[in-house]
């Protein structure tokens, strides 16, 4: 596939067909995604492969803590606040995505139902738990963390896979280091959900919008 194609069809996937990825391909994938940058070639992250039984059993646990209104506790604090315009974007994603299910702003019990999905890594048959090590300062080590996720992605993308990079996937970390066996000492950055797309589902379609180029481009010559 271009590259250029590659970036362009890459998208958030919000549902993915029950079939699992050969392990090989998940190989190849994470093989080649060796080659993103990083600070000083640190490659500091690490990934966590979880599928099959224990993946089946941190999606019931997340959905379990969610419901009973455990408070949830990232490693990497979620932003509380955004700048105006960001906050129009976030608000303008949460609109499309709740038109593009039919679901009314004041149904609150289908908005839960939605989020509820979330904890259960809209049926992904397979998650990468992004990690560093707690002793690492944080903002180089996310740029990183955000350069190989993105590989992965277009990576994945390029096999025929979908891809939801996801902080719902991480709100529970002990949650994560206990089915994963992931030590104290490293942060649970990010998760990304993997799987076949279900091209028919409407959340895989919708058209995303993008700021114009010269909304963020500053040219200074
Ligand atoms: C750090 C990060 C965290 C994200 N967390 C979630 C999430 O928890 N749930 C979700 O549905 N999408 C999540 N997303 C996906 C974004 O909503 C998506 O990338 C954005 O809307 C742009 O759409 P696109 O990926 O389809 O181009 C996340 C993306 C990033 C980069």
């Amino acid at each position: 596939m271009e590259l250029r194609e590659a970036i362009k069809g890459r998208r958030s996937i919000r549902k993915f067909k029950s079939t699992e990825i050969p392990r090989s391909l998940l190989e190849e994938i994470l093989a080649e995604a060796r080659w993103s940058p990083s600070w000083g070639n640190t490659q500091p992250w690490e990934l966590y492969v979880i599928t099959g039984p224990p993946l089946g059993e941190l999606k019931r646990l997340n959905k379990e803590k969610s419901l009973s209104g455990e408070l949830p506790a990232p490693d990497v604090p979620m932003p509380e606040k955004w700048p105006e315009a960001m906050k129009g974007r976030y608000g303008e994603l949460g609109r499309i995505v709740l038109d593009t299910l039919g679901i009314p702003r004041e149904d609150k019990e289908a908005r839960n139902r939605y989020y509820l999905g979330m904890t259960g890594l809209f049926d992904a048959p397979c998650l990468l738990l992004a990690c560093v090590p707690r002793d690492l300062r944080m903002e180089y080590a996310m740029l990183d963390i955000g350069l190989i996720v993105q590989t992965v992605c277009l990576l994945a993308h390029d096999r025929g896979l979908g891809s939801c990079i996801m902080a719902a996937a991480v709100l529970y970390p002990d949650l994560l280091r206990s089915i994963a066996g992931i030590p104290d000492d490293r942060r649970v950055v990010v998760g990304v959900a993997l799987g076949y797309p279900d091209d028919a589902y409407p959340l895989n379609n919708f058209a995303r919008p993008r700021a114009k180029m010269e909304d963020f481009a500053r040219w200074v010559d």
